[in-house]
């Protein structure tokens, strides 16, 4: 008889908990997958019913289909470089079907409570009212849900007499027709909903407080995230290389009248945008500094400019959030979240996180090289670094993207892609060799299926 492995919980069938859910089915590793919603797939589902996905009708995906698509089944070729949600969301229900996963999940089940008994068994709740018991927990819940609202507010914005909303609620631009429409921020929302605008909005303005480059979607006819990247080489060689050609391409942003950007080509998370310059060159978007405050039907900004304004749309990004926690036991303030190599807590064990991370590239392959990583873990089949070994990687991890990045709240879970899956593939060779070293000790004692329920 195979020896007793340990039971999984897995939260969220998201295009990260999916690919979880395939690499333990692969490893016969027992688990259940929660999913609050009646499909997988989470932000690519247009109005998805759990309410969670940012995704508006005319949303495109800004990498390209060979990067976004699992290792282990590529996207038709037959659709475009950059296709539709639609085409996403189909892409994840076909992976499912493919691999037999769908009945693997338990759908419109929510996680309510997760909390880790002294024994270390987990204790999940979930919204039908059950309770069940689990050895780990692997967390696949999103990242960008949970709206983020300027913090703090801008003053007058308690009586401004337009419409405020985040770019989470943004479903198509027949809400900005005739209207005139401040757009803010500078990251990949602000680009979309700013464009959208500018085709109906009687003025449309884009509103940042720092500058990016911005990144067309190709370069030499190729999509520019295809352009070669070998994470052998020095980061600055790459870095210095990448800049000069997006430099080349679109040229300066102050060029455009938007802020001069204070760093580097990947020193900022990218703002990919094939449309924007052209909108702004039209004369159809306005760049403009942040704002300063709302005045009833006006926005003034930084410069002292001011505006009419029927809509204000906050492109301010998302917080990491887990309402499943209690917060004294796990958060991420200001999105600041410690993990080794931002899947494994370094003090919790048998808690995982999948695709809680920011690529310079896409979510999807990245999950999915996570998610076969803890999936080794759980089988004995890799072992982590000593204590303070693991906890050295990640402080030096964290010092280094802070030296990287510029300041702000959206770039505490930053990763290079290529570089990510190269690092992680060493990674996991030389904790293969450790965990055979230890005797494929399992790294947590199978003991839910013993444990009793607690009355109650
Ligand atoms: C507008 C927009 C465009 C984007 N475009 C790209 C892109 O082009 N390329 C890219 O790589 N990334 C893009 N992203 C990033 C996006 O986060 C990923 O594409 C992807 O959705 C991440 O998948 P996920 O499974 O981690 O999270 P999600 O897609 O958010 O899925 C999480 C799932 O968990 C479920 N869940 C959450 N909480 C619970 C609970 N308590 N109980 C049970 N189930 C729960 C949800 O119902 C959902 O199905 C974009 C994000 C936004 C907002
Ligand atoms: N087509 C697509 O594929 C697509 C479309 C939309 C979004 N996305 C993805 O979705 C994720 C979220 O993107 P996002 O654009 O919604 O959020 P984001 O990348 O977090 O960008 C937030 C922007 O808002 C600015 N901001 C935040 N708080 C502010 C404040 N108080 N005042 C002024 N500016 C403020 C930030 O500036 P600072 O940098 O100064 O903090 C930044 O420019 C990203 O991964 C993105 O790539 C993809």
């Amino acid at each position: 008889m195979s020896p007793a492995l340990p039971k999984v919980c897995i939260i969220g069938a998201g295009s990260s908990g999916i690919a979880a859910v395939k690499a333990l089915k692969d490893r016969g590793i027992p688990f259940d997958c929660f999913e609050k919603s009646d499909r997988v797939g989470g932000n690519w589902v247009f109005g998805n019913k759990n309410g969670m996905s940012a995704a508006y009708r005319d949303l495109f995906i800004n990498v390209s289909r060979e990067r976004m698509q699992y290792a282990d089944y590529p996207m038709p070729s037959s659709i475009p470089d950059f296709p539709h949600h639609t085409h996403i969301a189909r892409y994840f229900e076909d992976y499912v079907d493919h691999f037999g996963l769908r009945e693997s999940i338990e759908f419109e089940t929510g996680v309510e409570h997760a909390a880790r008994r002294a024994d270390g068994v987990w204790e999940i709740a979930l919204d039908t009212g059950e309770t069940r018991l689990y050895d780990a927990l692997l967390v696949a819940n999103g990242h960008h849900w949970d709206q983020r609202w300027p913090e703090p507010a801008f003053p007058g914005s308690e009586d401004f007499a337009g419409v405020q909303m985040h770019a989470h609620a943004y479903v198509d631009n027949s809400i900005f027709a005739g209207r005139d429409v401040v757009v803010l921020g500078i990251g990949n929302s602000a680009m979309d909903i700013s464009v959208e605008s500018s085709y109906v909005a009687r003025n449309t303005y884009l509103a940042a407080r720092q500058g990016a480059w911005i990144i067309p979607k190709y370069i030499f006819g190729r999509p520019v995230d295809q352009l070669p990247n070998n994470p052998r080489l020095p980061f600055k060689l790459r870095q210095r290389l990448i800049h000069q050609t997006i430099k080349a391409a679109t040229g300066s942003p102050e060029r455009f009248g938007l802020p001069k950007p204070n760093h580097k080509f990947g020193e900022a998370h990218p703002t990919v945008s094939g449309r924007i310059l052209d909108r702004i060159a039209h004369g159809t978007i306005q760049p403009k500094p942040n704002i300063a405050a709302l005045e009833g039907h006006r926005v003034r900004f930084v410069d002292g400019s001011v505006v009419d304004a029927d809509i204000v749309v906050y492109c301010t990004g998302y917080k990491i959030t887990f309402p499943f926690f209690d917060p004294d036991f796990l958060a991420a303030p200001d999105n600041h979240i410690e993990l080794f190599r931002r899947v494994f807590h370094p003090d919790i064990d048998g808690l995982y996180f999948i695709g809680l991370l920011q690529p310079l590239g896409a979510i999807m392959p990245l999950a999915e090289a996570q998610s076969a990583w803890v999936g080794d873990h759980l089988l004995g089949e890799y072992a982590l670094p000593q204590p303070a070994l693991l906890r050295k990687d990640i402080h030096d991890d964290q010092a280094a993207m802070r030296k990287r990045y510029i300041a702000s709240k959206r770039h505490t879970i930053q990763v290079d892609y290529d570089d990510y899956l190269y690092a992680l593939a060493r990674e996991r060779r030389e904790g293969a060799e450790r965990a055979r070293a230890q005797g494929m000790r399992l790294p947590v004692a199978p003991r839910a299926d013993a444990a009793a329920v607690p009355a109650g």
